[in-house]
């Protein structure tokens, strides 16, 4: 990633992969990263202190899902993000204060029995939440695990009713460059988009995140709702979703648009397929200095390894 510029594209390997970042805890917060952090973080606490979904929280954990390695700390993942839309550094969540998510609605359309517009709030009270712990692997070859809160996005899949033709589920982000700074950057293919085949989208993994670490999910890591598919790499995960439409073409995506030979459509993980420009065979762990291998779909092959029986001739995994 760290397409900054068109020129960014001919960044070395050893700047996608920046392993300063990496340190413990101590070193983390002693390299002044975390003192910014560490101001950030009330703030945080207290726009979740107004939040109407507050009640909800924190959701029951499914036991299906655990992990083969810690949590990560809440405040690492909370301030190492990548959210474009306001800025290509991993310190956004300054600049992502000025997301407001509220109000928001989210617009389902395209080939449903019948298009309509949901509000949030109104939307996470009609499917019950679970948290889940996930690994999360970023095509950077950084990682994490988290506690997501959420629903499974089959449920939605389910209250949108779509058409026999629909074969794809599209997802965008919101468009404002007034809040959005990044978005004004136009060599970037706004607004973001992403897409999954309606096989993956009514896979049990398939989450619509709305909290992360027992509470609502900050702007940061994108507010209010967001995607999370843990067997894929972590762009495909797209925040501040507000419209989801139901397709018959594959939709191009983000990354997709900006580079296609680099960032595709399915983007498993699996650390035979190396990116272009860096290995995939291992990943760093946010918070530590070991590096793990990596794992095929994450980890998650037996629930996902199937979707791709008869595609073996696509770029599954790049
Ligand atoms: N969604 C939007 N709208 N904009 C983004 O820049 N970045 C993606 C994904 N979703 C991105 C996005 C990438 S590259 C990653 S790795 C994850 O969000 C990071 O999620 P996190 O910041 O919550 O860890």
């Amino acid at each position: 990633m760290l397409i900054k510029r068109r020129l960014g594209w001919e960044l070395p390997e050893s700047q996608a992969t920046p392993e300063s970042v990496f340190f413990n805890r101590r070193a983390f917060l002693g390299a002044g990263a975390g003192l910014i952090a560490g101001a950030a973080l009330p703030q945080i606490a207290a726009a979740q202190g107004t939040d109407p979904t507050l009640d909800l929280y924190p959701a029951k954990q499914n036991p299906a899902y655990t992990l083969d390695r810690p949590v990560t700390e809440a405040d690492l993942a909370a301030n190492y993000n990548n959210f474009y839309e306001f800025g290509t550094s991993k310190d956004v969540v300054g600049a992502a204060k000025r997301l407001q998510p509220r109000p928001w609605t989210i617009a389902i359309d395209g080939m449903v029995e019948k298009p309509f517009e949901i509000g949030f709030d109104d939307l996470i009270r009609k499917i019950p939440l679970e948290e889940r712990l996930y690994r999360f692997r970023c095509v950077e070859a950084w990682s994490m695990a988290v506690p997501w809160t959420g629903f499974p996005l089959k449920a939605l899949v389910e209250l949108a009713k779509p058409q026999s033709g629909a074969k794809y589920v599209r997802f965008e982000t919101f468009m404002n460059p007034r809040i959005a700074p990044g978005q004004s950057q136009r060599w970037y293919p706004w607004p973001y988009t992403e897409g999954l085949t309606m096989a993956e989208a009514t896979n049990e993994l398939a989450l619509m995140v709305t909290g992360i670490y027992g509470k609502p999910v900050p702007n940061q890591h994108g507010a209010p709702l967001r995607l999370i598919t843990p067997w894929k790499y972590g762009f495909k995960s797209v925040k501040s979703i507000n419209k989801i439409s139901f397709v018959a073409e594959r939709p191009k995506t983000f990354w997709e648009g900006l580079q296609a030979s680099e960032y595709g459509f399915w983007a498993n993980v699996n650390p035979e397929v190396p990116h272009p420009r860096w290995s995939q065979a291992s990943e760093q762990l946010l918070g530590s200095r070991d590096r793990r291998p990596t794992l095929l779909f994450n980890g998650y092959a037996e629930q996902v390894a199937g979707l791709y029986k008869g595609l073996e001739g696509e770029n599954l995994y790049m």
